[in-house]
């Protein structure tokens, strides 16, 4: 078993370079949807290195960022209040936030305890945004060339990673839970990235990043030999998924 709250720990310079952030248009609409103000306190859980949290000061008075793996939480803006936590036991009294905020990462927690603490730190009918970047064209996300797809395929079982999220799992979780039935919309992500984000953005996939280090390297290696366009076109989806609490 994985153990989620220390994996991305070793790859915490190349998730913040390589990693895509969230488009503003998911923010607006759960803004919009959620009827989140300027004044409102808002809990960012499971932060990593801060690429939603930074999003997130631009827009509400006081946000609170919990993040488990200090080589991550190292790297979130100062002006967040950080706690060293994890989402099972949040380190927060009752009440505190109109709105907690998931990003790539509420598939990772040990659901059974943390709807419940997510739901004990909201106010009553408190917002839960869960945002994920998804690839649009299949698992390949980028425009790469067809050998950095075959190097990556040949990774022993990618599988229960990805099945994390497309299982929905976590969505069964939400039912007969203190929440409303979720929402859902798609929002477009599409960026371009030099060859050097592309394959920080690929040693940061869990599946990759948990390998053993001399696999990993190799892998890495091998990617980066065929890296040779100066960048690549990398389409996503984030897809925003928002509930309230029933009470
Ligand atoms: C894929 S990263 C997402 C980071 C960030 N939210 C973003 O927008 O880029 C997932 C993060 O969830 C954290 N995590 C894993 N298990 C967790 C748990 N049980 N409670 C809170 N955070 C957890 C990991 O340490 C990691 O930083």
């Amino acid at each position: 078993m994985i153990d989620s709250t220390s994996l991305f720990g070793r790859v915490a310079a190349e998730y913040d370079f390589g990693r895509p952030s969230w488009p503003s248009a998911a923010l607006d609409l759960v803004e919009r949807e959620l009827q989140l103000g300027p004044e409102a306190s808002v809990l960012d859980l499971g932060a990593g290195t801060g690429k939603l949290t930074q999003l997130l000061l631009e827009r509400f008075a006081s946000v609170v960022a919990v993040e488990p793996d200090a080589a991550m939480r190292a790297l979130i803006p100062r002006e967040a209040h950080v706690l060293p936590a994890a989402a099972e036991q949040i380190p927060m009294p009752g009440d505190s936030f109109a709105a907690v905020f998931c990003g790539e990462s509420f598939h990772w927690f040990d659901w059974k305890a943390a709807i419940p603490e997510i739901a004990r730190v909201l106010v009553p009918h408190g917002g839960l945004v869960l945002l994920w970047n998804r690839p649009s064209g299949g698992l390949d996300s980028a425009d790469w060339p067809a050998a950095v797809g075959e190097a990556l395929n040949r990774l022993l079982d990618p599988i229960p990673h990805e099945h994390r999220y497309l299982s929905f799992a976590w969505r069964d979780a939400l039912t007969d839970s203190p929440f409303d039935e979720l929402s859902f919309e798609s929002v477009r992500n599409a960026g371009v990235l030099e060859p050097e984000r592309l394959l920080a953005r690929i040693a940061s996939w869990s599946h990759v990043a948990s390998l053993p280090d001399d696999e990993r390297l190799a892998l890495l290696e091998e990617v980066a030999a065929q890296l040779t366009a100066p960048r690549y076109r990398a389409t996503l989806e984030t897809h925003v998924y928002w509930t309230r609490l029933s009470t």
